[in-house]
């Protein structure tokens, strides 16, 4: 595969009094690229759910050890990393290009914080582009120019889809299950998904928190879509073959070593898996 071409010199416009998804979870990850407002954020969210920066540590910790087993036992040379975030910890492409230094990523993100950062970081690497894009818009996305110039649709993708989809705000719950099936039916067999989700265990005192959460985040205009049971993250992936455990608390798939501390609320509040394409 070649090279991805040069990156997208479109300007980018950044509001630093409007919170940002992205930056909030910058912030909860212990980076730097956030505002006050977005720290204020923050601190709503921590009142629902104290120890809520370990969904932020969980989720992004389950991330690397995903996309490493993409790279190293499924095979994976090319991915795309929709809602991709802000390179606060181990980025997908550090991940995965540790492994093979010819992986080719494309991250998409809406986020103009995110696309400006991404950009300059990633100026010198000839294998990694950031686009900017809408999540709910798989066609866009799946179409776009500079998509299609780095990633060949003919020969498995790895798709990350972590953390991004419970930002929804609208009130059609089916939504997340229609637009993974987009994806899912572009990418080709061998193909391999990555996904995260707010999650809802059905648990009394869980459930409680994860309502707290879901109300600080709307109210603080963070958006949210809020948590999705299992039932409802295995209909976001279906027609997938599973990889064992299944659909966990990020904290439960694969760890890379014992538990050390016991697992607090937040820990239970956020799902993930993975699927491989038949
Ligand atoms: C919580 S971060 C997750 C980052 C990364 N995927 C991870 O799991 O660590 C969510 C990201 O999704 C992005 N996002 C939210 N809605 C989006 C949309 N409609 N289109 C593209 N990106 C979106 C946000 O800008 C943010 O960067």
């Amino acid at each position: 595969m070649s090279a991805v071409e040069e990156p997208d010199p479109a300007p980018v416009e950044i509001d630093p009094t409007r919170v940002s998804q992205a930056r909030v979870y910058d912030y909860l990850l212990g980076g730097t690229e956030n505002y006050e407002v977005d720290r204020e954020q923050a601190r709503a969210l921590e009142a629902a759910v104290p120890d809520v920066a370990e969904i932020a540590r969980e989720n992004r910790a389950f991330v690397t050890r995903a996309a490493r087993y993409l790279a190293r036992h499924a095979g994976i040379v090319q991915y795309l990393d929709v809602g991709s975030g802000l390179p606060t910890a181990e980025n997908t492409h550090e991940v995965v290009q540790r492994v093979d230094p010819e992986a080719t990523v494309v991250y998409v993100d809406h986020d103009p914080v995110v696309l400006a950062h991404g950009r300059a970081l990633l100026a010198e690497n000839d294998r990694t582009r950031m686009v900017g894009g809408d999540a709910w818009h798989p066609a866009g996305i799946l179409h776009d120019p500079q998509v299609r110039a780095a990633l060949d649709f003919a020969r498995p993708i790895g798709l990350l889809c972590t953390a991004t989809l419970h930002m929804y705000s609208g009130d059609d719950r089916d939504l997340p299950v229609r637009v993974m099936r987009e994806y899912l039916d572009a990418l080709p067999s061998g193909s391999y998904v990555v996904l995260s989700h707010l999650y809802d265990p059905e648990e009394q005192g869980e459930s409680a928190a994860m309502r707290a959460l879901e109300h600080a985040a709307r109210t603080g205009g963070l958006g949210s879509g809020g948590a999705r049971t299992h039932a409802e993250i295995a209909a976001m992936l279906d027609g997938l073959e599973p990889l064992e455990p299944g659909i966990v608390e990020t904290y439960r798939w694969w760890p890379s070593g014992p538990r050390t501390t016991p697992v607090g609320v937040a820990q239970r509040l956020v799902a993930g898996a993975v699927g491989r394409k038949p």
